[in-house]
């Protein structure tokens, strides 16, 4: 069941978003070469206690850190660890935030220092999925429509989409209701209601669309080795066009201002 949400409630969801915007941020101001997942999520573990929330992803079914620290190869859910940055890795930071009983849901993917201009194109093309999606998130259209919207628009790159994983409701829990799959058909799927919270995530594959889990039970990779891109909003359906709750401005501002990462 699909829960609607109050617009208290959504006030609730924005300023756990807000919290979650600027965490990302947090590490968009130290992301280097030479710098370990492990120091990335101390940082924002710590940003999001001091700011009086909770890192919704921690002890998460098990899942044992702050943030999802994905490298390169790596598509989602990998464990930050003591592996250092190097110049011309990818590595999307995926987080989320629990605040006043609501949670928010995040994710970015930065290009430390030069990367190859292939990589630099597929992730340009999965932030535009994101925006394309998001402009699909509008009430009366379907699920389907968001899965179709961003479909298009990495195949016709000549990118795959990942089918195992897939976008989602979001409120009191991390997971709920709708599924918003990144593939899809125009006019498929449940009809989109306002009021609706959901978590947009496109994950994009440069080679094969086909990924593995590997043994710690979580880091999701690509077969091929080829690298994925990912980057997620948490938005609120509305009439007309969707409401952006998550933001990648805090974020942004700090990649400019860092000379170690390369804006895309
Ligand atoms: N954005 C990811 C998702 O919705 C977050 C995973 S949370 C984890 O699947 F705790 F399971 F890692
Ligand atoms: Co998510």
């Amino acid at each position: 069941m699909v829960k609607l949400k109050t617009e208290e409630e959504i006030a609730l969801i924005k300023e756990s978003s807000l919290i979650l915007g600027k965490a990302l941020a947090e590490a968009a101001k130290i992301l280097k070469p030479g710098i370990t997942g492990l120091e990335v999520d101390k940082l924002i573990e710590t940003f999001i206690k001091d700011q009086g929330a909770v890192p919704s992803f921690k002890n998460y079914r098990g899942y044992p850190f702050s943030i999802c620290y994905s490298v390169n190869d790596a598509v989602v859910h990998g464990f930050p660890t003591e592996v250092v940055l190097k110049e011309g890795d990818i590595v999307s930071v995926d987080c989320g935030v629990f605040l006043n009983g609501f949670h928010s849901d995040s994710a970015y993917t930065f290009a430390v220092g030069e990367v190859p201009a292939k990589v630099v194109k597929l992730m340009k093309v999965t932030k535009e999925c994101l925006y394309r999606g998001i402009e699909s998130a509008v009430a009366g259209k379907r699920v389907g429509d968001i899965g179709h919207a961003v479909q298009s628009y990495a195949e016709s790159n000549g990118y795959t989409v990942v089918r195992e994983l897939v976008g989602h409701g979001l409120g009191k829990d991390l997971h709920e209701e709708p599924e918003v799959p990144n593939y899809g058909k125009r006019g498929n799927g449940s009809v989109l209601k306002p009021n609706t919270v959901i978590a947009i995530e496109p994950m994009i594959n440069l080679g094969k669309r086909e990924v593995k889990t590997l043994k710690d039970g979580w880091t999701v990779v690509t077969r091929d080795g080829s690298p994925s891109a990912h980057y997620e909003h948490t938005v609120v359906i509305r009439n007309g066009k969707a409401e952006i709750l998550t933001s990648f401005e805090f974020t942004e501002i700090e990649i400019k201002n860092n000379k170690n990462l390369t804006y895309i």
